[in-house]
């Protein structure tokens, strides 16, 4: 049976800030930015808008009464959890209308999150073939002002509708996944910001890569050239190229070259968002399929995920006949330049608002589709425009 992705999108918040404007703002070369991380805009995320309302915007877009109708689970995946007991996907499953009888729960392992989520709805499909199951990646990669990680901070969220006999791709059986107990990337309970070693992240996330595709290559036989594209999970642009250059001397020139225009297109919305954490891959493999005119039905693409602490996972897909007509082109364009830049002022005032805590009380106003309403007695309450 095949299963798959039957429709993919993703909702970015409509605030961002120019890297050149930071870049002047922290006293660094633009072109260690633009160039050396590989990053032209980040996305701020305004008060209003946390991973349930990010996820909700993102699915509201695809999904239609029958499908609210047979969507049998609702699975976060997520690293910017506010609560350590309660699960965003049961608040995402109320505003979104979906049927009651559905499991509704949250998955965490950093960046790698969405990824175990979207495996466990293949599974679940396989046993349920008439059944749909959506799968989110909602995050607020945050560092905090002035710190190391700032230019690779991002907001957003993808959805993901899970399907047998699927209009974009299939996923196939071949998925090769690695644990290692490493502290590159970490947030404790107590803390507002992660902490992380960024030299062992950088290289972590190489030799991750480097373990899974080789064994991928020694369990399944196949090779660089077997790929039409690869995309990669992408905290920053640079990230990405590294890894997949790590390992493009093993074939000819023309996968080579081929690999690198795919790549180039995969990071084109990337580049303009940040980093969204779970969503990061996803974005990639989004903008890959908005913008590639060299993939067609058939095409294969390998998808490398990675979340630091660390798991990590290569797997592949395959497009199906007719998947362009599924894909909103138009509308992620459009969303992505109805934004509105900030100056540096005024995005450090927004990074630093916060929501009320220890039960005070404070009430929001937003013109987005899903937005926080107020919060009261230490509950968020949301609305819909
Ligand atoms: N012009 C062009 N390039 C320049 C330049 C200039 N003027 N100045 C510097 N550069 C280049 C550097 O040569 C370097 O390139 P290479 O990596 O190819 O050598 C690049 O810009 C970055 O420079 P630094 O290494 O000096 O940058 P930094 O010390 O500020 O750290 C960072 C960069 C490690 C990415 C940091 O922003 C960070 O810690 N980010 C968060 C962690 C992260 O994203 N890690 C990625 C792997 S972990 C993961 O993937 C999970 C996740 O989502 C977090």
């Amino acid at each position: 049976m095949n299963i798959g992705i039957d429709k993919l999108s993703f909702y970015v918040p409509n605030l961002y800030v120019d890297m050149t404007d930071l870049a002047h703002a922290r006293d660094t070369d633009p072109n260690k930015f633009h160039i050396g991380i590989g990053q032209d805009k980040m996305a701020v995320s305004p008060v209003t808008q946390d991973i349930v309302t990010l996820g909700a915007n993102a699915a509201a877009k695809i999904l239609s009464d029958k499908d609210k109708e047979e969507i049998d689970m609702v699975i976060v995946g997520t690293e910017s959890s506010y609560d350590f007991s309660k699960a965003s996907a049961v608040a995402i499953h109320r505003l979104l209308g979906i049927q009651p009888f559905a499991r509704s729960f949250e998955i965490k392992e950093a960046c790698y999150g969405a990824t175990a989520a979207l495996q466990m709805a293949k599974n679940y499909i396989a046993e349920h073939p008439t059944r749909k199951v959506l799968v989110i990646a909602a995050d607020l990669a945050r560092y905090g002002l002035n710190s190391g990680g700032e230019p690779t901070q991002g907001a957003g969220a993808i959805a993901i509708l899970v399907t047998s006999d699927p209009r974009i791709l299939t996923i196939e059986n071949d998925s090769v996944f690695l644990t290692e107990d490493i502290y590159d990337f970490w947030r404790p309970s107590y803390a507002d910001f992660p902490l992380v070693d960024g030299p062992l992240s950088n290289e972590t996330y190489i030799q991750s890569f480097g373990k899974v595709w080789n064994r991928h290559k020694e369990v399944t036989g196949q090779t660089l050239a077997d790929y039409d594209a690869l995309c990669f999970h992408i905290p920053y642009t640079k990230m990405g190229k590294k890894a997949l250059l790590s390992v493009l001397s093993e074939t000819d020139e023309a996968t080579q070259e081929r690999l690198m225009n795919r790549y180039e297109e995969s990071i084109t919305y990337s580049r303009n968002v940040g980093n969204l954490y779970t969503g990061s891959l996803f974005l990639g493999l989004i903008s890959l399929l908005d913008i590639s005119k060299e993939l067609d039905a058939g095409s294969t693409i390998g998808l490398f995920s990675y979340g630091s602490g660390a798991v990590s996972e290569f797997f592949t897909v395959r497009l199906v006949e007719g998947y362009k007509e599924q894909l909103a082109v138009q509308e992620h364009q459009k969303l992505l330049e109805n934004r509105r830049k900030l100056a540096i002022d005024e995005y450090e005032e927004i990074f630093t608002q916060a929501l009320p805590k220890h039960g005070e009380a404070a009430t929001f106003d937003d013109e987005i589709l899903f937005s926080i309403e107020k919060v009261e007695n230490d509950i968020r309450f949301y609305k819909e425009n």
